[in-house]
């Protein structure tokens, strides 16, 4: 990972087990992505309600789908396949939904308890194949981190 990478971990790390609740934790953390790795344009947090995603904590441009079915997006679809999916150029791949006309590359990772989907992580670039192996690395321990937290959100 890069020193980057390693330095926005450590920080969402120390916030997650600092907050109170899952939503001081869901909004740390995009905060603290989106000031630490200055290619994450738009960074937000999904959360799973029956077979809809329902839009979190965002930081960036208001986004239009602020409700997603199961299935359909990029974002759907990672929650079906319950994997992390990279798109290098959003413009080639017909799931894609528009978020903004800026944005060339995505990625969605699940947050995940037991096999079950809580939610996801979504982030837009307004760079053609910024998500490299060190945002996947990144990202899936960010998401190992909340899921807990999203798990307990109930109390
Ligand atoms: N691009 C996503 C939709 C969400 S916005 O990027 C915030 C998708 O294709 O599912």
């Amino acid at each position: 990972m890069t020193e980057r990478h390693r330095t926005a971990l450590e920080a969402v790390t120390a916030a997650i087990h600092a907050a109170p609740d899952a939503q001081h934790a869901m909004e740390q953390t995009v905060q603290l992505l989106a000031k630490h790795l200055p290619d994450y344009t738009w960074t937000g947090i999904y959360l799973l309600d029956g077979n809809e995603l329902c839009l979190g904590p965002f930081v960036g441009k208001p986004s239009p789908h602020t409700r997603i079915p199961v299935g359909r997006g990029i974002c759907g679809a990672a929650v079906a396949e319950k994997a992390t999916i990279v798109v290098d150029d959003v413009n080639a791949d017909p799931r894609y939904l528009a978020c903004s006309i800026e944005t060339q590359s995505e990625i969605v990772v699940p947050i995940m308890s037991n096999g079950t989907v809580l939610g996801e992580l979504d982030i837009d670039s307004d760079r053609r194949a910024a998500f490299t192996g060190d945002d996947r690395a990144l990202l899936e321990q960010v998401a190992a981190l909340l899921a807990p937290k999203l798990a307990s959100r109930q109390g």
